[in-house]
Parts: structure tokens; sequence; C-alpha cells
């Protein structure tokens, strides 16, 4: 096929150019006396992007389940009482690896299109006078269901209860992209991956973790190699890792924190949730609606578009990716064929987004849903006429103009 598409899926996220130069560079020693002058500021700097000053960072050759298990094993023994809530695939995931790893998962089940019930989880906390709950979970961003969950509201939940419990996100299609303080929310565990708002392949796990996480870490007993910080910590302290780490993804990562921190954290966010916001009003004008239940749950990172009655969200993607190269992302699991979903953070503009929304509209109008040609494409237009602003180029010749 001539010509080449973004994606649009929820991550893998588009890789920019000057992150794929960054890529591209000869092999490297990871034992060379240098590397600590390029591992440390780095480390440091990741700490801005999570915004702590406390906290500290873990970078695992993994992706985002491999950074899940490392805050769990490292931080909680076999039989502790996990307060976690399933409302689409990845919660769902987080809660079988935290039932596969021997913890006790008090799991409320919450209606796909919802977040984290802060009330359940109140009653729960409240009626746990002996305050065995070690570990409240919090999926920020539900990627499969478009739906970003209150980080800041368990924060306050634990602090007027008192409840030692310590609070563990999983940021992975959030952070870098969306809201997300570590400190000022008390996070103690926060989970990423390098292929979403970090706008790297898949290959990193990224975790940043509290002082309180680290001393739970010296009496928490799950079984741990791998992934042990304490081998990373004696590691990283001299700018080195415990085994072979990826040095191109490195490398990748040095660049992708340059990026956010040049463009500026809460501009980045700007950009997700006016993006974001684009394809709301796309939606709107389809006649469509999100399967995120109410505004307060709308994820600037991920939509997820219910297709009518009798017709196939799946279908709908595949019909566009096979007839225009057009990546969507599909429904999984409880809602696999009930909606189709569009990634959009990361790399991105308005003129890519409405790149996707015209593939989108074409798809559903080849598969016989009812849209008006170009009606989503209209609206969100609209929306980014109304809300530009000038453009920073980046070519040297742009200062001059
Ligand atoms: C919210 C969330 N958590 C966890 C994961 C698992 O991450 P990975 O696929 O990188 O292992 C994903 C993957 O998409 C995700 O979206």
């Amino acid at each position: 096929m001539p010509g080449s598409n973004p994606i649009f899926i929820p991550g893998p996220t588009n890789v920019p150019h000057r992150i794929r130069q960054a890529l591209d560079c000869p092999m490297e020693d990871q034992r060379a006396p240098d590397l600590p002058a390029f591992t440390l500021p780095l480390l440091a700097d990741l700490k801005r992007v999570f915004k702590t000053d406390s906290g500290q960072v873990f970078i695992y050759p993994s992706s985002g389940t491999g950074a899940w298990e490392a805050a769990m094993t490292n931080t909680l023994s076999p039989g502790d009482k996990v307060l976690a809530s399933r409302f689409g695939q990845f919660s769902h995931l987080w809660i079988d690896l935290c039932q596969r790893q021997g913890f006790d998962v008090i799991d409320v089940d919450v209606e796909w299109g919802e977040g984290v019930p802060v009330e359940i989880y109140a009653e729960h906390l409240m009626a746990d006078k002996a305050q065995e709950i070690k570990a409240v979970l919090v999926c920020q961003n539900e990627t499969a269901t478009g739906v970003t969950s209150d980080v800041a509201a368990v924060r306050r939940l634990l602090d007027d209860l008192g409840h030692p419990a310590m609070l563990y996100v999983d940021g992975v299609s959030s952070i870098a992209s969306i809201d997300f303080r570590m400190d000022e929310w008390g996070v103690d565990v926060a989970v990423s991956g390098s292929q979403k708002g970090f706008m790297l392949p898949a290959g990193l796990g990224i975790l940043c973790v509290s002082q309180k996480a680290l001393e739970a870490h010296k009496q928490a007993t799950s079984r741990r190699c791998y992934f042990d910080f304490a081998d990373h910590i004696k590691a990283n302290v001299d700018g080195f890792f415990p085994y072979t780490p990826a040095m191109h993804m490195l490398r990748g990562l040095r660049v992708s924190v340059d990026m956010l921190l040049e463009e500026g954290l809460e501009n980045v966010f700007a950009r997700h949730h006016r993006m974001a916001e684009g394809v709301r009003r796309a939606v709107d004008a389809w006649g469509l609606r999100l399967c995120a239940k109410e505004p307060k749950w709308h994820s600037d990172t991920v939509s997820a578009i219910m297709v009518p009655e009798g017709f196939d969200g799946n279908e709908v993607a595949k019909l566009a990716y096979l007839r225009y190269g057009l990546s969507l992302g599909v429904g999984l699991s409880k809602v696999q064929g009930k909606l189709f979903r569009i990634g959009h953070l990361g790399d991105l503009n308005e003129l890519m987004l409405l790149t996707v929304l015209a593939g989108s509209e074409m798809a559903m109008r080849d598969f016989g849903i009812e849209i008006e040609a170009g009606s989503g494409v209209a609206a969100a237009e609209e929306y980014y006429r109304g809300t530009a602003k000038p453009v920073e180029l980046n070519a040297p010749a742009a200062a001059a103009v």
C-alpha cells in the first residue's frame, strides 16, 4: 500500500521520528564506565514525569504486565488482602495476576463503562477494622472501555478513614498522557509501560515506587527473582542494571522523556484532552455513544465507541484495516463486537485525528451503519478550528519567520 497510515490503537502508539532515530544506534557496552552519566539523569528525569521527589523509578525489560508483577510481588506477601475492581479487560487481568500470585483479592465487579467505585471501596475499607487490606488498586485508565478513574478520590478516602493500605495505580495507558501526580496523590506504586504515552515500542516496564512501598518491600515474601527491587536498587545506585538492559530502548526513552518535558507535561495533558474532545464531538455527531457511561469517566487517551445493535465493532475495525489500512482498536472480552476503539494518545495532532475519524466513517458506512458522510469529521474539525493555537514549528528556519 503506498503512503503510510499512523496507527490508532491505544498502544503501541506512533513512534515519532526523533525517537526512531535514537533507537537506531550501534550496540553499546552496558558496563561502560560512562554509562552512569546517561542512566542516572534518565532515572532522575523519569521522576519528573511521575511527579515525584521521594519516589524511586525502576525500569524493566518487559511490558506493562511485567511491571504489574514487579509491583505486586515486591511489596506484598501471599495471602495479603488486596482491594480491587474489575470493569474492563485490563482491570480484570490485573486481578487475575494478583489471584495467581496468591493474594486474597476483594474483587469488586463493576459494570463495564464505569470506573473505580469509590463508594464501594469506602464500604470495604470501613468494614476492615483490623486494617488487613494491604493494597488498594486503581486502574487509572481502563483501555478496554475508555474509562478514566479518579485516583485522587481514592487517596482522599484512605486519608479520611486513616487507613494505612498502599495505593497502587495502573497508569499504563495514562501516565505521560493524562494528569498523574505520584507525590500529591500519595501513590505508593505506579505502573507504566513504554508503548503508550512514552511513544516507544513495547519492551520496557516502568515503575515508580514510594518510600513506604520500599519499606514494605523489605517484609514482602512473594517469590521473585528477575523483578526483585533489591537487585535493581543495588545496581541502579551506580547507574547500572542487574542484567543486560535494553539499551536501544533506554536511548529511545531518553528522547521520549526529553520530548515530554520540552512540550511540558501540562501541555501534553491539554493536547490529549483536546484531541479526545474532538473525537467525542465526532461520536456525538454520528449519533453514537461511548462505552464510558458518564462524562466523568471519559478518557483522554482512548474512546470506545459503541456500534448500533445488530452490527459488530470488530468487523468494522477489520474492514477499516483491510480496505483502508486503518488500525482501530477492537472490543475485548465482554465488549467484543459491541464497540471499536480509537486510541488518541502519544504523538498525535488534530490532522492525524481527522484521518482516523474519516476512516472510521468510511468503514462504518461501508458496513451499512447509518452515518451521515463527513458528519463526525465536520464536528471535530469545528472543535479543532475553534480551539487551535499557532503551531510551534520545529524546523530551524521557522525561528526566522
Ligand atoms: C491499562 C493497561 N494495563 C496493563 C496493560 C498490560 O500491558 P502490556 O500489554 O504492556 O503488558 C495494558 C495494555 O494495553 C493496559 O492498557
